[in-house]
């Protein structure tokens, strides 16, 4: 791989489709390879504008509009930060030939909807997943559970993320209005939502997985150690890496990560998620990108999750090796307003080891996610609790 001069006639182009908390990470990882980066958001002053080298505010649905940024923008590289995306642009432009779409266009068509990657992954891998139907009317949704998903399950809009529209079901009384909610609130009504049996796990991990060229310009696959996380209503609240678990359950976490990962193809890091229990290991979902419970590596890793992608992408060698315990923490709003101010920083930063990341969000919602606490101690407990603490003293101000 040739790179060239950011802002020159030969510069190495980077679009970042997406502009959040990650996407911003990724700018800053690309930029220390001087590659030109191009952040688009659907709003203005979103956390990746705020670094990249240009920056743009579209309707990222859109397929003309998507199509017509990349036609004046020729990038070298389409890296998607989200999966509210126009994918059938991204495959037409994929087609042409004349630029890459991080992964693949495939991929992020796969990943937007969860039937696409739900039947890949279950009936053509024959992986194990949780039991589950896809329902386009109550009646079909009642069935489903009846004919054996049963209760508790839980129920999710074939296209969302961040817990938008999913609800668990614990009684028949329940399902209605978590029909209607899925409806309601997912981000693109598909006419369809998915029900999932519910897996009563010990704990779930993203499993940070890589497909980067190796020495000899064969693609590897490379493993992060495993991150374990705690969602509260679909959404991640903390995570700590390394989570402890067998060997045999790691096994056979890696071989399900290989082969999905494999299938989707393409260079670049994915965040596998997986639920544990004893030795056993079900699939939940992947996502083609840094993953949010991915950014303790910032304190865990010498090559964080952001460096990684960055390096795959321009088809530079990775090393995923684990260096101290860490854990994460989020910061959120707390309230809803715009330009917000934070208080509590100093007092944050006499945790020991700790880190906070502002993401400089120009707007502040109850449960949007503003900053985020790292820490890295000897143990994983030290880690999990100084992070909770930095994170706890940080005050969002209207
Ligand atoms: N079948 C299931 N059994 C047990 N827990 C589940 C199941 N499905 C979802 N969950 C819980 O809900 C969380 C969010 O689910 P999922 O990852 O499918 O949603 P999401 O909206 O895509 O979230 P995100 O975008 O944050 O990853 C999971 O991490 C897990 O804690
Ligand atoms: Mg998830």
């Amino acid at each position: 791989m040739t790179l060239g001069t950011p802002l020159s006639g030969n510069a190495t182009k980077a679009l970042l489709l997406g502009s959040g908390e990650l996407g911003k990470e990724l700018a800053i990882s690309l930029q220390r390879y001087g590659v030109e980066v191009i952040a688009v958001d659907r709003y203005e002053n979103a956390p990746a504008h705020q670094v990249a080298h240009r920056s743009y505010v579209i309707d990222m649905t859109d397929a003309e509009a998507v199509k017509k940024l990349i036609a004046l923008e020729q990038p070298h590289f389409i890296i998607p930060e989200i999966e509210a995306i126009a994918t059938t642009a991204l495959a037409e432009i994929e087609a042409e030939g004349l630029c890459t779409v991080v992964p693949n266009a495939r991929a992020i068509q796969l990943t937007m909807n969860r039937e696409g990657i739900r039947t890949l992954v279950a009936q053509q891998l024959k992986l194990p997943t949780s039991d589950y139907a896809f329902a386009q009317s109550f009646e079909e949704l009642q069935a489903a559970v009846d004919a054996g998903i049963g209760y508790p399950c839980f129920i999710k809009p074939t296209m969302s993320s961040s817990g938008k529209g999913q609800s668990m079901v614990k009684t028949a009384e329940q399902l209605k209005a978590a029909w209607a909610y899925a409806k309601s609130s997912g981000r693109v009504d598909t006419g369809k939502v998915i029900v999932e049996a519910k897996i009563d796990f010990d704990f779930e991990i993203t499993l940070l997985t890589v497909r980067a060229l190796d020495a000899n310009q064969v693609i590897q696959t490379y493993f992060c150690a495993p991150i374990g996380h705690r969602q509260e209503n679909g959404d991640y609240r903390e995570s700590w890496q390394p989570q402890v678990m067998s060997a045999a359950s790691l096994a056979l976490s890696q071989d399900i990560a290989f082969k999905v990962t494999q299938e989707i193809g393409g260079l670049g890091l994915f965040g596998v998620e997986l639920f544990i229990q004893g030795d056993k290991v079900w699939f939940s979902e992947v996502s083609p990108r840094p993953h949010d419970t991915g950014m303790v590596t910032m304190v865990t890793q010498k090559q964080n999750e952001f460096e990684l992608h960055a390096r795959a992408i321009l088809g530079l060698p990775v090393n995923t090796d684990f260096q101290q315990a860490g854990a994460s923490a989020v910061i959120l709003g707390g309230v809803d307003a715009r330009g917000v101010s934070y208080e509590g920083l100093a007092q944050a930063l006499t945790v020991p080891n700790s880190e906070i990341r502002l993401f400089g969000k120009p707007e502040a919602f109850t449960h949007r996610r503003m900053g985020v606490a790292l820490a890295s101690a000897d143990s994983i407990e030290e880690a999990r609790n100084n992070a909770i603490e930095a994170a706890s003293y940080v005050m969002v101000k209207v």
